[in-house]
């Protein structure tokens, strides 16, 4: 098969590219060059992709990059923009199947949740809104790029409708800080309102390994693509981050579970300080996303554990995280003031 991956350098893109390369399909890779210079493999995985170059927003860049090429399908992890989706997919409009990256925040009323099934409200557009305007915000531009796809690929058209993806060579350091805090061990602030709260999540490789298999299967429609809701709970998933580091950990790491009031009182941001804590309600529902229709689609979920044991394997030989990821976003985990500062008090507070 002939498969272009728009945004085959980044992270789940550069998976996808070496499924369908352990496949034996023909991959080509559409990127603006900036990520990981296009042309220069990364790893031996990418040798023999043939790398091409345009800002997926620019029309003249992609006709440049498409004109006279054609594929069988296109993997999309590289949906950023409205318009960068029109303009690829003017290019690509005879490709026999499209999978859109596309993400759970394009459903309405998430957060907080729950998401009953994929026939859920996504964002619609604003009344009177300029119909060639960039909406405001991911989901929005997610639902909108999803609307704009659909009138281009109709019924060749894939919407993977992504949950939190987790896994070996994850950029975010979300789940990269819980691993690592875990590791250096000590007295280590857990929030106490989320610990039974149900979590999922999607390893980049089994949607990897989805995306290029639903190209070759011409799987379509939309997917709530992630693992099963209730695939463990926030406690568990530290449980098992403590199971894994195992033997790796300075000293042993010990539970302070602190409610919500306290947390946030001493400045705790909910989602970036403690990754993936959400205060109040909320949590309760966030995860709970109905992923029949992903398994009905063949989308294979691993254990937590085997993807906290590949991703621990992959992280404690990585340098320590940047101080600002290349994102330029704050990056993840608590400060160090504040989790002395909620330590002490604790510490002092009677019992
Ligand atoms: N991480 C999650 O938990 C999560 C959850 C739900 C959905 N998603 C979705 O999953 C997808 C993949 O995420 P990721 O973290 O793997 O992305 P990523 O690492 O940021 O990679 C983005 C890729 O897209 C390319 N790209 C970006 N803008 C481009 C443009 N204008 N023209 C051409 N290429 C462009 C980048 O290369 P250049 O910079 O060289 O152009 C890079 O190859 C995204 O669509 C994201 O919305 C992620």
């Amino acid at each position: 098969m002939r498969l272009l991956v728009i945004g085959g350098t980044g992270w789940l893109g550069g998976t996808v590219v070496r499924a369908a390369l352990a496949r034996g399909d023909e991959v080509t890779t559409l990127t603006r060059g900036r990520t990981a210079p296009a042309g220069s493999p990364r790893d031996g995985a990418l040798r023999g992709v043939r790398a091409l170059v345009a800002d997926r927003a620019d029309p003249a860049d992609v006709d440049r990059a498409l004109t006279g090429r054609t594929f069988d399908a296109v993997v999309d992890t590289a949906g950023y923009s409205v318009a960068g989706v029109r303009t690829t997919a003017a290019a690509l409009a005879d490709v026999g199947h499209y999978a859109y990256v596309s993400s759970i925040s394009a459903y309405r009323d998430w957060p907080p949740g729950p998401i009953q099934g994929t026939g859920d409200p996504t964002f619609a557009a604003a009344p009177g809104a300029d119909p060639e305007a960039e909406p405001a915000g991911y989901g929005p531009m997610k639902a909108a790029s999803e609307r704009a796809l659909a009138e281009v690929f109709g019924d060749r058209l894939l919407l993977a409708r992504s949950g939190l993806i987790v896994g070996p060579g994850d950029p975010t350091g979300r789940l990269g800080w819980w691993l690592r805090r875990i590791a250096r061990g000590g007295d280590v602030v857990v929030p106490a309102s989320n610990l039974e709260a149900p979590v999922a999540f999607v390893d980049v490789r089994d949607l990897a390994d989805w995306l290029v298999d639903g190209a070759h299967r011409q799987v379509t429609g939309a997917v709530n693509a992630s693992g099963d809701a209730g695939m463990t709970t926030y406690g568990g998933l530290l449980e098992a981050c403590r199971t894994v580091v195992g033997a790796d950990a300075d000293r042993a790491a010990t539970w302070v579970p602190l409610d919500d009031a306290m947390l946030l009182a001493a400045g705790v941001e909910e989602w970036t300080h403690l990754p993936f804590w959400s205060a109040g309600d909320a949590a309760r529902t966030l995860w709970q996303v109905d992923t029949t229709s992903a398994r009905a689609a063949g989308l294979a979920s691993r254990p937590i554990v085997d993807t906290l044991r590949d991703t621990w394997s992959w992280l404690r030989d990585q340098p320590p995280a940047a101080a600002t990821p290349v994102s330029g976003r704050p990056p993840f985990g608590l400060p160090a003031a504040i989790e002395h500062t909620l330590l002490d008090a604790r510490r002092r507070r009677p019992v």
